[in-house]
């Protein structure tokens, strides 16, 4: 069996794959561009795209817009008019509304909105033709926001993905229950958020498509999802270890070295758990308690610089700039699987071939 292609809205998706954004600067134009080439969505994120302009320091918020702008420019010229362009924009940045408009105005496809609950996302994009998603980890959160946008807007979700407590970055979970290993599976919270949409695709008389992310290491991973139900995956930390990925050799090299051993949940200042690799800079700021914050840039809510444990865009901005040793490496679970380093049309190549022959043989 094929991999079928996934109508959103006025939108084909040809490959079920979607590359998911993550920040700061790993998925930027380069990533991205290279992900819509291969037929997938390419996703730039929106937390700080602009760290390497020069007024970045001076104006964050200008330099990040016009980021959004360029990049989205640059993603759509390399891939060669194939694939779609999504923008994630998290609930928990302070910008939240400008860094949607940016978006809007730079003509991306779609806006995937997680790390909070996105309410008010329709509000901030009046009606403008571009698709909407949430980033969910419950039925319970699809069902909520799929109310909300309803009973305000007039409007439902164009997709959903759902993330899964093996992804990698900031986590909707309870430490805890990451850390006793008990959070639902993705294969338990997929039917919940279907269900939960039900009702929204008979009103709007519309398809919701799902996509699940976290873990997603194969082909096989991906066809064992689309047997439940889902539409398509999202795909974070495979993408780390592309020549293409934005973030410097030394980033992808980190994760080609992690072992499950050194992976952990670590807390991040915006106050959600997080999945990092246990390096240097986890351990210092263990021991030496709270780096004190040299210049906030108002990143993140509720992160407050006073009592911050570090600042987090100082902590990321390390990583992906190489200097992996005093910075914070973000990875999925699949970090202790990645053994080298590949292009985005090998591993996309592969993973439509894994994926088509699992189809195959379960016919
Ligand atoms: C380095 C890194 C940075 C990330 N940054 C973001 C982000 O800025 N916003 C967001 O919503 N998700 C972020 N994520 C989550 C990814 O978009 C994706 O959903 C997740 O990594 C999927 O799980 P996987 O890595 O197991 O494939 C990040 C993940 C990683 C590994």
């Amino acid at each position: 069996m094929m991999l079928k292609s996934v109508q959103i809205k006025n939108r084909t998706l040809e490959i079920p794959v979607i590359q998911g954004g993550m920040g700061v600067g790993v998925s930027l134009s380069g990533l991205a561009g290279n992900v819509m080439k291969n037929g997938g969505m390419g996703v730039i994120s929106a937390a700080h795209p602009g760290y390497r302009h020069p007024d970045f320091r001076k104006n964050p918020l200008r330099a990040n817009c016009r980021a959004i702008v360029e990049e989205v420019k640059k993603a759509r010229e390399i891939s060669q008019g194939r694939g779609l362009v999504g923008v994630n924009i998290m609930v928990a940045a302070r910008d939240y509304k400008e860094l949607v408009q940016a978006t809007v105005a730079a003509g991306a496809d779609a806006i995937i909105s997680g790390a909070g609950l996105p309410l008010s996302l329709p509000e901030y994009t009046h009606g403008a033709d571009i698709l909407l998603a949430p980033v969910v980890s419950s039925g319970k959160a699809a069902r909520l926001i799929s109310v909300t946008w309803d009973k305000r807007y007039s409007t439902v979700p164009d997709f959903v993905i759902i993330e899964g407590c093996m992804a990698g970055g900031h986590l909707g979970f309870k430490k805890e229950d990451l850390a006793t290993g008990s959070c639902q599976t993705l294969e338990e919270i997929l039917p919940q958020v279907q269900q939960a949409l039900q009702p929204y695709r008979e009103k709007y008389s519309k398809n919701i498509p799902v996509f699940v992310a976290g873990g997603i290491y194969d082909g096989a991973d991906v066809a064992h999802f689309i047997r439940l139900g889902a539409d398509g995956v999202q795909m974070g930390t495979r993408f780390i270890a592309t020549e293409e990925c934005d973030a410097h050799p030394a980033f992808k090299q980190a994760l080609v070295t992690a072992t499950a051993e050194n992976i952990a949940i670590v807390q991040s200042p915006a106050g959600f758990p997080g999945r990092a690799v246990v390096n240097k800079f986890i351990n210092d700021t263990k021991q030496r308690g709270n780096i004190a914050v040299q210049r906030c840039l108002a990143c993140l809510t509720p992160c407050t610089p006073g009592n911050t444990p570090y600042c987090i865009t100082d902590a990321l901005i390390q990583t992906v700039s190489g200097n992996i040793d005093n910075g914070l490496v973000f990875t999925g679970t699949n970090g202790a699987r990645i053994d080298g380093i590949t292009t985005v049309r090998s591993l996309m190549t592969e993973l439509i071939a894994e994926a088509e022959k699992a189809l195959q043989e379960e016919k």
